[in-house]
This record gives structure tokens, C-alpha cells and sequence, in this order.
């Protein structure tokens, strides 16, 4: 069996990826050799040959990819922080622009001994278990409505608790539910939630279109048919100086901030830029817990 060249079958898998319209065809080129090789991506330059085999191995993942199926569908696992998560079909995909969120929301958690997080709208589990496993004194809740991403979500949990991390409480619920987790009611330091916030009918590239669960992307015909149920349940969830953090789409950068100014306990509403420079999520700070001001 001739060992053969790690770095042409890469070449070659750059030139498929970037044939079928990839957005990013080395990165994910080097990501699935990653993969199949069982490395890092930073470690590929250390494995200059491989068996016949591995590079069948990548030929396969590769003519998928080309596909359209999603990197992460065919690796297996989607990172969110300083942790990775099992993703797969039935649940949405974690995106690199949450990470800007939930770094936001780890610094608003500076100096706050044993916060109390909650993440609606938790998907596969990913932000809830990345503050997790930063902040190992925090009591972290999640919901989810739909049933496989929250079997998605729970695998998730059992994994990072047995790798050590403080257990996630994750729950069944709509969070247009006025009743969802009120025994939390006043006590959360921070909100986290990504929704689904894009616009019916918008165009969509077929990893998004095809494999993101419709119900965890869409948002009636201007994407924000959520916003009101995380602004509420949200507002009612937050103590007196905790935070809320809502993803949005670009174009939502003036309708969301001002659906958080509109509540009058919250104060320091405020937009940010994901690491494109994008509109991406707003915020806001409980001025009072006064439950007769809104
Ligand atoms: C954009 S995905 C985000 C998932 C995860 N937070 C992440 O960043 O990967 C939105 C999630 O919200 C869930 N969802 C949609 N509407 C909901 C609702 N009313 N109550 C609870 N979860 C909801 C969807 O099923 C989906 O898993």
C-alpha cells in the first residue's frame, strides 16, 4: 500500500469545494482532513502521508460537503466557546458570530459570584453549556420547544457533565409561555437567546436552508416575530442590574434595541458588531425589579 500525500488530497478537496460554490473551501478542505486523519486542524502539516484509505475517507466526506450537507452534519460537532457540542440533523448549527454574544455575556458576569444564567431557546445546548463550562459556580437553565434539539440538547448535557462540567437544567417550554420558569422569576443575572429571527422567504444557502431546522430559522415575514416573547420572558426573568443579550439579524439593528427600550425597567440598551462587523446582538440592563413597572 503506497502512502500518498496528505497535502494534494487537501489540494484536491479545495478545488471540488471551490467547484461547488463552498463558501470557505480550504478551511473546510483542512477541517474534514482534520477529521478523518483525527487531528487538530493546527496539526495537519505534522501527517505528511497517509494510507489509500484515509484519503478515500476524505474523498467521501468531501463529494458530501460538495453537496451542500453541512460541515458540521459531517464532522459531528460544532464549537461554541472553549467547548464543542454534537450537532446533526434536527438541530440548528451554532454559529462562530454567537460566540461575540456569549462572550459578551461571560464579561457581564465579571465579579458576580454564582450567577444564575438562562439561555432561551437553547437549540443543541451550545450556549447554555459554553457558560457552563467557563463559569463552573454559575446555575445554568435552558429551554427548548422543539423535541429533537432538545434530545440534541440533552446529550449535549450528559456529555460536558460527565467531562466534569456543573449540570445544565434544561426544560421542555415555549417561551411564549407567561408561565415558563417563573419560580425564576427576578433571580437571573444574565439572559442569553439566540432565536430564530430571519425573515419568511429569505434567501438562504442550501447548508441553511436544507439542514437548519425551518422553526429554529424563520420568523414570520420580518423575522421578528419572537423578539416580543424573549423581550418579556426575559425582562421578567432578570434581577435588579442583570442583563439581557438577543441575537439579531443585520437588518434588525434598530427594531430589536428599541423593542428593549421600550420596557421601561430596562436601561443601557445598546447594539454590537459580531466579529464581521455586523449588527449582530443587542443588550440591555434591569434598572429595577419593581414587577408593577414594565
Ligand atoms: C437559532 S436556533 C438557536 C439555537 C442555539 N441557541 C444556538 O445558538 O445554536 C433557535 C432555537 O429556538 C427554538 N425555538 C424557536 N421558537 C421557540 C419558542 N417559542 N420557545 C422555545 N424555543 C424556541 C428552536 O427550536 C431552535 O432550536
Amino acid at each position: 500500500m503506497t502512502r500518498q500525500p496528505l497535502r494534494l488530497a487537501v489540494l484536491e478537496a479545495e478545488r471540488i469545494l471551490t467547484d461547488a460554490g463552498v463558501a470557505s473551501p480550504r478551511v473546510d478542505a483542512e477541517l474534514l482532513a482534520a477529521h478523518v486523519v483525527g487531528v487538530p486542524r493546527g496539526r495537519l502539516p505534522m501527517v505528511p502521508l497517509v494510507d489509500p484509505p484515509v484519503v478515500e475517507a476524505l474523498r467521501t466526506l468531501v463529494s458530501r460537503r460538495a453537496e451542500r450537507v453541512p460541515l458540521q452534519h459531517l464532522t459531528g460537532t460544532a464549537a461554541m466557546g472553549a467547548i464543542e457540542v454534537a450537532v446533526g440533523p434536527g438541530v440548528f448549527i451554532p454559529r462562530p458570530e454567537t460566540e461575540v454574544m456569549l462572550a459578551w455575556g461571560l464579561a457581564a458576569l465579571d465579579g458576580v459570584a454564582k450567577p444564575l444564567v438562562v439561555d432561551l431557546c437553547t437549540g443543541c445546548g451550545a450556549l447554555a453549556l459554553a457558560v457552563a463550562h467557563a463559569r463552573p459556580d454559575a446555575q445554568v437553565h435552558a429551554v427548548e420547544r422543539d423535541a429533537v434539539a432538545l434530545s440534541w440538547a440533552r446529550r449535549n448535557a450528559d456529555a460536558r457533565a460527565a467531562a466534569g462540567d456543573t449540570p445544565v437544567v434544561l426544560y421542555a417550554g415555549d417561551i411564549a409561555d407567561s408561565g415558563l420558569l417563573t419560580a425564576l422569576d427576578g433571580l437571573a443575572h444574565l439572559v442569553l437567546c439566540n432565536p430564530p429571527y430571519v425573515p419568511l422567504g429569505a434567501r438562504l444557502p442550501p447548508e441553511v436552508a436544507l439542514y437548519d431546522p425551518p422553526a429554529a430559522v424563520f420568523a414570520g415575514a420580518d423575522g421578528l416575530a419572537v423578539i416580543p416573547h424573549v423581550v418579556r420572558t426575559g425582562t421578567r426573568l432578570l434581577r435588579e442590574g442583570g442583563s439581557i443579550a438577543i441575537e439579531h439579524d443585520e437588518s434588525q439593528a434598530m427594531a430589536v434595541p428599541a423593542q428593549l427600550a421600550a420596557r421601561r425597567v430596562l436601561t443601557d440598551v445598546a447594539d454590537h458588531a459580531d466579529l464581521t462587523g455586523r449588527p449582530r446582538f443587542a443588550t440591555a440592563r434591569r434598572a429595577t425589579f419593581n414587577p408593577h413597572l414594565r
